[in-house]
């Protein structure tokens, strides 16, 4: 039995796909807010007036990607679309939001 193995394998490749770049993406677009591994910072979370889910709880990790895409793209709550990314760039950061881990 090869094959279980390797379809885990190529569910992972496909799922973490766009990750590294997404990284980057993240670090110049949302880190400011989230942090570094999505954990949220205390100071805009009093800011807003908002308690903020680190990203890689199970209340954001349950959420399909097109709803993650429309909080990057439309805002979400107290939180403002964000700018300057491109369809891919939006597909990549999500991918890297897939990886975090509370
Ligand atoms: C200016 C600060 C700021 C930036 C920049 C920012 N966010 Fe947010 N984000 C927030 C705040 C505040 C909330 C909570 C909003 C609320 O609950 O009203 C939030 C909420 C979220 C949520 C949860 C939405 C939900 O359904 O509960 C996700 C996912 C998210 N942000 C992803 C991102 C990603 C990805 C980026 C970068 C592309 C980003 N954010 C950039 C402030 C920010």
């Amino acid at each position: 039995m090869k094959i279980i193995p390797i379809a885990i394998f190529l569910m992972a490749a496909s799922v973490y796909a766009g990750a590294p770049e997404g990284k980057a993406s993240f670090a110049s677009k949302c880190q400011g807010c989230h942090g570094a591994n999505g954990e949220g910072k205390a100071s805009i979370a009093k800011m807003f007036s908002v308690t903020m889910h680190p990203l890689g709880s199970k209340e954001i990790q349950t959420k399909p990607d097109a709803d993650l895409k429309k909080t990057i793209t439309e805002g979400h709550g107290k939180m403002k679309p964000v700018g300057g990314l491109d369809d891919k760039q939006v597909a990549d950061v999500i991918a890297f939001v897939r990886t975090l881990k509370e």
